[in-house]
């Protein structure tokens, strides 16, 4: 092909596998989804701590901090978002597949945005768990602020006020912050990655 310019190496790269063994852990993706200040962030540095105190590598990739770096630029269209979460997959991807255990803290509102992440990353190697707590309670805490000025109009498509977000209809696990401890929380989701 006259227009082939990019050569992938992977068939001489080390494997998933070698990795894997390496760490002796798996690679896996806990994609948690949820509005602004559902505690998904909370909930993921909870996991992590747990998980490396069991001696589990893992990686939070949050919101906030990916679109202070990667994601500078992008904003909350319908467009950016999508681009937002194309990038996390494909980076997130890159650590499941180093056996890193993942922890992802992004809105993602809609199933379409989920289903894209799932598909990059692998559905084998990806979890689904919904930060359930209800819009009235993340509103309550407005943690940042976003939620008055949304409502003032200073935000514009925020999520939950004036743009969609679609809950998970089969989420491997839901959690609403609002009833459960932190530490529930976090046992249940070290619970879907030991269950790996
Ligand atoms: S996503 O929709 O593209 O997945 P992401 O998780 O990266 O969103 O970023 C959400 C964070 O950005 C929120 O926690 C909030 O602090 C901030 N934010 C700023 N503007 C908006 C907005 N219009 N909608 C949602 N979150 C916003």
């Amino acid at each position: 092909m006259a227009d082939k310019i990019i050569y992938p190496i992977f068939d001489k790269m080390l494997s998933r596998q070698d990795k894997e063994q390496l760490l002796g852990q798996r690679g896996l993706m806990i994609w948690m989804t949820g509005l602004s200040g559902s505690g998904k962030s909370t909930v993921a540095i909870g996991v992590e701590r747990e998980l490396h105190r069991r001696g589990i590598l893992c990686r939070i990739l949050d919101g906030d901090n990916i679109r202070t770096g990667i994601n500078a630029g992008l904003g909350f269209s319908e467009e950016d978002r999508r681009e937002n979460i194309r990038r996390i997959a494909e980076v997130g991807k890159l650590f499941v597949q180093t056996g890193i255990v993942t922890l992802a803290c992004f809105v993602s509102p809609t199933a379409e945005l989920r289903e894209m992440a799932r598909r990059i990353i692998g559905p084998d190697d990806f979890r689904e768990v919904y930060i359930s707590t209800p819009l009235s309670e993340c509103e309550r805490r407005d943690v940042k602020g976003l939620y008055a000025r949304a409502r003032r109009g200073e935000v514009k498509d925020f999520t939950g006020i004036s743009a969609p977000f679609e809950p998970p209809v089969h989420p491997d696990l839901s959690l609403d912050t609002s009833r459960l401890t932190l530490q529930e929380e976090v046992l249940a989701v070290v619970r879907l990655v030991e269950e790996r």
